[in-house]
Order: C-alpha cells, then sequence, then structure tokens
C-alpha cells in the first residue's frame, strides 16, 4: 500500500507543464470505438483511470499500443458488446463506452457504474437519452442493457447539464438515422473537445460549448488522429499549491480560458494571476482573503476545484463560505483538514471555513481524487510531516503530482508500505 508524506514546503518556484485533460481522455478514447479505423490520440495523461479506459477498449475488441503520451487504437471488429464488471465497478466514466458500443453494434450491456465516494451519482440522464433515440433499455442484477435495430435521431431534454449524459448521447447520436438535438446540454469545454474529436471523424454535430447540440447522423466515422485539450483542473490544483505556500509558479500548457470562474476566484481571493498566450503566471502578495464560492456547471466554478479552495480557504484571513451544489456528499475532506487544524462547519450544501492562521500534518486519507488533492495542498503548509493514506484516489487522476511538486520544491514523497 503507498502513501504520500507531505512536509511543510517552502514557496514553491519554477514552472510546471500541465497535461492533457482526464476529464477529455476518457470521452475521447471511448469515442475511438466509433470508428472502424486506426485513431491516435496524443496528450494523454499517464493515469490509472487512463489504464482502465485503456483496458475496457481492450476488452471489447481494440488493439491498443502507447508511445509515450500517444496511444495509438485500433478498432477493425469489436468483438463483444458487454464490458467487464471488475473494470466498470473502479470507474463510472467507464459507462461512456456505452453510448459508441449501442452506436456500433446495436446492442451493449455493462454494469452500473461505481467510482468516487461522492454521492449517488445516478445515470437516468443517459439512459433517459438512449430510449430517446430507440433503443429498449433494461435493468436486471446490476447491468443496464441498451438494445436497438437502428438509432432513430429525436430530442432530448435534460434536467441537469450532465457531462456524462451529454457526451454519451453525443456519442450515440453520431451514428443515428437523422437529427439528434440535446436541449439543455453540458457546456464544459471537455464536451466540445470530444465534439471537435468527432467532426475531426466525419460527424456532424453543431453547437457543443452552447446549450443545444445539434447532430445529423452520418453512416461511419473514419479514424484521425487528435491532441487532448490542457487539463483544467490539474492546472487549478498547481494554482493552489503557488498560492497557498506563497510561491511563484508559472503554469505551461494552460488554455486560461477555460480557468476563467477559478481565475476570478483567485484574484479575489488577493493572488496574483497574469495570463500569457500559453500559460499563467501566479505568485501571492501579502495574505490570502476567504472568498465565498459556490459550484455550478461551466461557466460556473468546478466542482472538480471545490476542495482544493477549502485547503486554501482554511488558512485565509477572514470567513469564506463554499456552497456545493453539483454533487450531494461531496465533503468528506472537511473532517479530514479539521483533523489538520483547519475550522470548517457543514451546514447541509454549505461548509463555513474560518481561516486559521496554521495546519498541523497529521495521518489524513484521501476520500476521492481531488479530495485527496486538497490534503496534499493542506500537508504543504502544515507543521511536520501529513502522511496521507488511499492515495490511489489521487493517482487516478493526477499525472505523476508529486513529482511536478517535488521539481517546485515541494517536500513530497511516496512510500510503499
Ligand atoms: C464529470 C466529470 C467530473 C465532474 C463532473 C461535474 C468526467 C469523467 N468526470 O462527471 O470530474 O466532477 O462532470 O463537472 O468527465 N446526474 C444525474 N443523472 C445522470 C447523470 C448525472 O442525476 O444520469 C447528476 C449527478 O448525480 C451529479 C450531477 O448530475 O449530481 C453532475 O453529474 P455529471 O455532470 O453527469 O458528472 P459526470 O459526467 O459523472
Amino acid at each position: 500500500m503507498a502513501r504520500l508524506l507531505v512536509d511543510k514546503s517552502p514557496p514553491l518556484r519554477g514552472t510546471v507543464r500541465i497535461s492533457g485533460s482526464k476529464n477529455s481522455v476518457l470521452p475521447i478514447l471511448a469515442a475511438t470505438l466509433l470508428a472502424e479505423e486506426k485513431s491516435i490520440i496524443e496528450e494523454i495523461p499517464r493515469l490509472q483511470d487512463v489504464s482502465i479506459m485503456q483496458a475496457l477498449l481492450e476488452s471489447v475488441g481494440a488493439k491498443t499500443y502507447w508511445n509515450e503520451n500517444t496511444m495509438e487504437i485500433n478498432v477493425n471488429t469489436l468483438t463483444q458488446y458487454e464490458a467487464p464488471y471488475e473494470l466498470v465497478r473502479q470507474m463510472r466514466a467507464s459507462f461512456l463506452i456505452m453510448g459508441p458500443l449501442l452506436a456500433r453494434l446495436g446492442r451493449t450491456r455493462i454494469p452500473l457504474p461505481g467510482g468516487c465516494a461522492i454521492g449517488s451519482r445516478p445515470v437516468d440522464l443517459h439512459l433517459k437519452g438512449f430510449a430517446a433515440l430507440g433503443a429498449e433499455i433494461t435493468q436486471e442484477r446490476g447491468y443496464v442493457q441498451a438494445k436497438a435495430d437502428k438509432l432513430i435521431g429525436a430530442k432530448v431534454y435534460l434536467d441537469f447539464p450532465s457531462v456524462g449524459a451529454t457526451e454519451n448521447i453525443m456519442m450515440a447520436g453520431v451514428l443515428a438515422e437523422g437529427q439528434t438535438v440535446i436541449e439543455n446540454a453540458a457546456v464544459e469545454p471537455e464536451v466540445v473537445d470530444l465534439a471537435n474529436y468527432l467532426n475531426a471523424m466525419g460527424a456532424l454535430i453543431r453547437g457543443a460549448g452552447t446549450d443545444t447540440i445539434k447532430i445529423v447522423g452520418v453512416p461511419s466515422l473514419r479514424g484521425v488522429t487528435h491532441s487532448i485539450i490542457p487539463d483544467r483542473i490539474e492546472a487549478g490544483t498547481f494554482m493552489a499549491a503557488a498560492a497557498i505556500t506563497g510561491g511563484d509558479l508559472y503554469l505551461e500548457n494552460v488554455l486560461s480560458i477555460h480557468l476563467n470562474p477559478v481565475i476570478a476566484k483567485f484574484k479575489e481571493a488577493n493572488i496574483q494571476v497574469e495570463e500569457t498566450e500559453n500559460g499563467l503566471h501566479i505568485f501571492s502578495q501579502g495574505d490570502i482573503q476567504g472568498t465565498d464560492i459556490k459550484t455550478l456547471p461551466y461557466p460556473g466554478f468546478p466542482t472538480d476545484m471545490q476542495a482544493q479552495l477549502m485547503s486554501l480557504m482554511s488558512i485565509a484571513k477572514g470567513n469564506s463560505v463554499i456552497t456545493e451544489t453539483i454533487f450531494e456528499n461531496r465533503f468528506m475532506h472537511v473532517a479530514e483538514l479539521n483533523r489538520m487544524g483547519a475550522d470548517i462547519k457543514i451546514e447541509g450544501r454549505t461548509a463555513i471555513i474560518n481561516g486559521v492562521p496554521i495546519l498541523t500534518g497529521t495521518q489524513v486519507r484521501a476520500s476521492d481524487l481531488r479530495a485527496g488533492a486538497a490534503l496534499i495542498l493542506a500537508g504543504l503548509i502544515a507543521e511536520g510531516t501529513t502522511e496521507i493514506q488511499d492515495i490511489y484516489h489521487i493517482e487516478r487522476g493526477y499525472d505523476n503530482i508529486e513529482e511536478k511538486l517535488r521539481k517546485v520544491g515541494a517536500r513530497i514523497q511516496r512510500i510503499d508500505i
């Protein structure tokens, strides 16, 4: 079992290169199943979640090859319409292969997904979309099955702009007959990256990035080369690392437009952020100020940055209120931060943070990916050593985080016990 030991660190200084986006690469790898030819995906972050998606692709008949951060995927014949429970239970995003398998094979059977412990996270909107396109959906013994002799384009209204449902329905719609319209669609940059990839393959998708996506079905798609967009959440996490240590970091390979809501909050908290063409420069001047934050679908403040900002606010001057509107039960890091000396109270979906001057290192547990990142951040400024357990959550979604942090001065090491 591995753990991370984080010691109080000096202000971080230097340059960090941000990797490709986890939330972009997962749907795009799933979408490679839609082409009968070779696809090449570049700028892939090396993550546990990517390995799970790779194994899923292989399990249904794809052949995959790595060359550094590029993966070549050959999907001449799909041999399976079913995904193995052993893989799906490890990652909720496994469900994203449902749309492509249904579109290619007219049939698929997937175990209901597991994933992070951040609320119930149903998949009803994905299934509502497949049903609207004419699929017959049945559920039995923890599996969901979808069947359709032919998918037919239709109008789908999402009750909530779910990222995964928008992506899954889009992937099913590209090979359907006629026009599919997704209303109240998610507008996240990762949805746009997927649409750009699908359009390069020959799909006809308009409106990705707005709340109405129109897809005209085509008979087949071709294999192409695509480069994944930079990970806005990894960038935001390193922004927080610079800020919390009072450091000065330059982040390379960032599309700062995707970070507008995060940058706005950093500036409100008295952290200096300068945008350059391909990156961001973050440095601290004076105290961090308490700031109120409410998570919302894009272009609102991302739920995936909520825990990291909580660490930052825990040592800020004054009080902050953080409201989580996307996921229920996404405050599991609060108890761990309080064990480190933070003063945070939860009232329903709101956390009230009273900034404290110091945190103290102790043993803590990463309850999910971003909670784990928040504990690393807290560990960087806590007195003494912070020992983080269950770090497999962190490794699921951050590409080499401890090495990247160490290079800019963090005192962090991974130990195997
Ligand atoms: C994606 C991201 C995740 C991020 C989240 C919200 C990936 C791989 N993961 O997750 O990092 O935190 O977006 O930005 O891209 N919901 C339903 N029914 C559904 C689907 C979702 O009720 O069928 C609810 C969920 O329970 C949740 C909310 O909608 O409360 C948002 O979920 P969704 O946007 O679907 O998130 P994911 O795609 O799972």
